[in-house]
């Protein structure tokens, strides 16, 4: 068993940084959707650190819920579809939609959840992430609101894991190297 230090690398986002970012787009969330019907939907597992610092954020009477994703075998990754092993639980019809992500990679995810949501008759679909690594993309997707961009390296905390761990800690970490070595 190893101890939690040991996965940590260098530090990507300390907790200041994430608490200014989540702010800011808490803020810029809450000025755009004035007298909306907005449904926040978070992505698990990781989008839930993410969701539950930035709802309380924003300062409006918003609905939250959930969705699981799961990934149809190892092609899923390079095509994008993905098995939505919990759906929400409300209908999307007459509400303004926000995906709350913890991290865009190559984009296949959110690009397959925007296309199913829009064909359930919201009045718009958007896109909120913590963390961007832009140069990691394979399809031509942009959030309407990005937290922090990061270079293409294997991050953990706030959210995101190795190996189902280490999404508890407070702040994003490059992956330490000698974790990959063992
Ligand atoms: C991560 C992340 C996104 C997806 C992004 O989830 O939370 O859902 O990958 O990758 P993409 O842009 O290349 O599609 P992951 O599959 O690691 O599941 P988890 O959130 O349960 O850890």
């Amino acid at each position: 068993m190893r101890e939690i230090e040991e996965y940590q690398g260098r530090i990507l986002a300390s907790e200041e940084e994430i608490r200014a970012m989540t702010a800011e787009l808490g803020a810029r969330i809450t000025n755009d959707y004035k007298g909306k019907e907005l449904l926040l939907i978070g992505v698990l597992k990781g989008g839930f650190i993410f969701m539950a610092d930035l709802v309380r954020q924003i300062h409006l009477p918003v609905t939250v819920d959930f969705i699981a994703v799961s990934s149809y075998g190892s092609s899923t990754k390079t095509s994008g579809v993905v098995r939505l092993v919990k759906d929400v639980d409300v209908p999307l019809a007459g509400k303004h939609v926000i995906i709350v992500e913890d991290i865009i990679d190559t984009g296949l995810t959110l690009t397959h959840l925007k296309e199913l949501f829009k064909t359930r008759n919201p009045l718009s679909v958007k896109i909120c992430t913590a963390f961007d690594k832009p140069s990691r993309r394979k399809v031509d997707l942009k959030a309407e609101y990005t937290g922090i961009t990061v270079p293409d390296e294997y991050v953990i905390g706030y959210g995101l894991d190795y190996d189902g761990v280490m999404r508890n800690l407070p702040q994003l970490y490059v992956l330490n190297e000698n974790i990959l070595k063992d």
